[in-house]
């Protein structure tokens, strides 16, 4: 035994499972309003902020500690003040910004409460079905990805499309966006593009009625609890946005080739995925440990409970190439100027 690797692991081991707490302490800061307020006030002592946020002092101040330990919050022993950084509140406390990490805070616990039944999986096979990880897991997805749509969709992602913007523009066309989790985009492409006509599809029952329940005053989109391989083909779409989901579906291969169906003869498909490579070998780093993590727990999982193929969400650029050479597309073109940290976005024609 090398003793040196003890102690680096020990550290190392430290460091993962104070990740964990973090966010842990950052959920409850989020659901009791502390992070929105330290967000207004910038910061101040535990009693002040307990006071200005209503909350128990105690669990205000033992909170801090533990996210001023973490470098979220910065503390000043002399004034026993806990600050929020400006760059910092981007992250936990503004919806608003594209930084926003709030679907963690959701989405973690939800995963986490499933361990039982992924384990049990482990053992039999099968997996764990989308449902059962509950309302939550549908707010974490929601707020993992509104912020950056809400930012970007319509001003950034779309115009990397060649000539897209100006067809939606003029419109007398359609949109699909397939698994489309509570709604945001479809309502953005809908709000932006009076007179083109949106779809949003989704397996998820209850994820069709929350986008439904958001949508009320836009005549141009609806809603429709439909399995992918059960979106209509006729009239086709100009343009079929898909957001994370390619690899939670049981045969992504057939939902590609589904979709390619659905489009018109000049119709483009913008697929939106994790930012990965497909090998493991090109992914050891905490970015993908965590990846990898979601989609044991949540991705991989549910694909499994249908039946499915379990593509899990690491499956990367090359794969995602490969595929869809065989559904059929005629060109595959990864979109460069808009892949960030999290996600690839991939071109593709009919
Ligand atoms: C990670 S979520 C992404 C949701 C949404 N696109 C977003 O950006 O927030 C994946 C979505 O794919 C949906 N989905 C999974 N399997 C599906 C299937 N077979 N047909 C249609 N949608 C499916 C899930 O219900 C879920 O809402």
């Amino acid at each position: 035994m090398d003793r040196a690797r003890i102690d680096g692991f020990l550290d190392h081991f430290v460091d993962l499972a104070s990740g964990a707490t973090t966010i842990g302490l950052l959920a409850v800061a989020d659901r009791s309003g502390l992070s929105r307020h330290l967000g207004e006030v910038g910061g101040g002592t535990a009693e002040d902020l307990a006071r200005g946020a209503g909350l128990e002092r105690r669990y205000v101040e033992e909170i801090l500690s533990g996210l001023a330990a973490a470098g979220v919050v910065e503390y000043d022993a002399g004034s026993r003040r806990f600050d929020l950084p400006a760059e910092h509140a981007l992250f936990i406390a503004d919806e608003s910004s594209p930084y926003f990490m709030g679907g963690f805070f959701d989405l973690l616990p939800a995963i986490l409460s499933q361990v039982d039944q992924v384990a049990t999986a482990t053992r039999q096979g099968g997996g764990v079905p989308f449902e059962a990880f509950g309302e939550m897991a549908i707010r974490g997805i929601d707020r993992s990805n509104t912020p950056s749509q809400t930012v970007f969709l319509i001003n950034r992602w779309l115009p990397a499309v060649p000539g897209l913007v100006p067809v939606l523009e003029a419109g007398g066309t359609r949109v699909a966006d397939v698994g489309c989790g509570s709604g945001t985009a479809a309502i953005l492409m809908a709000r932006a593009f009076p007179n083109t006509q949106v779809a949003g599809f989704d397996v998820s029952t209850d994820s069709v009625e929350i986008a439904r329940s958001r949508a009320s005053g836009l005549s141009n989109l609806e809603f429709a609890d439909l399995d992918v391989s059960e979106i209509p083909t006729d009239p086709r779409f100009r343009l079929v946005t898909t957001f994370d989901v390619i690899h939670d579906l049981p045969d992504p291969l057939a939902g590609m080739r589904r979709i390619r169906e659905t489009l018109a003869d000049d119709g483009v498909y913008l697929m939106m995925e994790p930012n990965t490579g497909s090998k493991l070998e090109d992914n050891l780093d905490a970015r993908s440990a965590m990846l990898y993590g979601v989609s044991a727990l949540h991705c991989m999982t549910q694909s499994l409970a249908q039946g499915g193929a379990g593509l899990g969400a690491a499956w990367g650029r090359e794969r995602a190439e490969a595929m869809a050479g065989e559904a059929g597309f005629g060109s595959f073109q990864p979109l460069e100027s808009i892949s960030n940290k999290f996600s690839a976005f991939y071109l593709l024609t009919r």
